[in-house]
């Protein structure tokens, strides 16, 4: 009989039997994939691992907090918490380009990563949370965006003059069994349920270039956004929902005041895989109250739309 506790035990036996008595290092990007990998890691071996987070800024409101806290005071594994805002935000100012943005931050995330590897001493393997579908796409894409940047993050992301061997103990896994396990292994649904969140994070849903303000109004309208369909019973339902900052200004009135600020998109969409997908039938009555209350409580935003496009022909994101 198939069972995630007995898959749990099986995979636990099978990373001792890999790692022996080696160090490991795991890079924790704050998602549900690195995270599992992580906590089943450190069943396996415990404090032969260590788990590098580098912060790019670039997370959904208060997930670093949540993702150090969990790992740090929940779990006890080590974590070494890089806080790395500024040198991303210094990379990608000026750039307005999203494949030229993809590229800066996986550069970025390499050079910090290694540079805090390179600290570990006498690590022998790299943990990382690769997916099956990972594994396909980067066999099978050539040009998807997706690959170019989990060929930095997920997948093959070893620099040559990093000889580290790689720990991938969910490869064979999608991810409603990613979360499976990561629930077997007592994480929270809460935590596991969370919506896929892409590598290059939010500097990829502000179109044009990317500022600490921009960074700072998005955060805060995608948290107002996500806080309304979970208190609607909606975020279940959805494969992923997220604001999207746009660079373009609008007329708008507050008061006896005329406004001019920025538009908001909303998105939320349904998939099984993230290859297609259709846009979210909200009931009206929620995304009136999203934009009122993103509008009311998030100075530089005056207007909110939202993407009723499926994809194909759009993608998930923006950019
Ligand atoms: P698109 O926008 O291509 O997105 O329809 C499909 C899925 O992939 C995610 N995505 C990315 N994930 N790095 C990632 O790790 C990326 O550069 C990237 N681009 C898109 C997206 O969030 C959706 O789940």
């Amino acid at each position: 009989d198939w069972t995630m506790a007995a898959y749990r035990d099986a995979k636990i036996a099978q990373i001792r039997a890999q790692v022996g008595s080696a160090k490991v290092i795991c890079g924790l990007s704050g998602g549900v994939d690195s995270s599992v990998a992580a906590v089943l890691i450190h069943e396996a071996i415990g404090d032969q691992l260590t788990c590098v987070f580098v912060d790019t800024g670039l997370l959904r409101k208060d997930e670093a907090t949540q993702v150090t806290q969990l790992f740090r005071e929940h779990y006890n594994i080590p974590l070494i918490h890089v806080d790395a805002s500024e040198e991303f935000l210094g990379a990608l100012a000026g750039q307005s380009d999203p494949e030229t943005k993809r590229k800066t931050i996986g550069r970025v995330f390499i050079e910090i990563f290694d540079r805090e590897a390179g600290k570990i001493e006498g690590a022998e393997f790299l943990a990382q949370g690769t997916l099956y579908p990972d594994v396909i796409e980067s066999v099978s894409s050539s040009s998807g965006k997706a690959h170019v940047i989990k060929s930095h993050h997920n997948v093959g992301g070893l620099p040559d003059y990093m000889k580290l061997k790689l720990v991938e103990p969910l490869r064979e896994l999608f991810k409603d069994e990613v979360r499976a396990l990561g629930r077997e292994l007592g994480l929270t649904d809460a935590f596991v349920g969370r919506h896929p969140f892409p590598g290059p994070g939010l500097a990829i849903r502000i179109p044009g270039e990317i500022t600490r303000d921009a960074v700072e109004t998005l955060q805060q309208a995608d948290a107002i956004y996500l806080d309304e369909i979970r208190k609607a019973g909606l975020y279940d339902s959805i494969w992923q929902a997220f604001a999207v900052l746009l660079p373009v200004k609008t007329v708008g009135v507050m008061g006896d005041a005329r406004t001019y600020e920025k538009v908001l998109a909303l998105r939320a969409v349904t998939s099984t895989d993230g290859m297609t997908a259709d846009f979210f039938e909200f009931p009206w009555d929620v995304l009136g109250k999203c934009a009122t209350r993103i509008v009311n409580e998030v100075r530089g935003v005056n207007r909110v739309v939202y993407d009723v496009t499926s994809k194909p022909p759009g993608t998930i994101e923006w950019e």
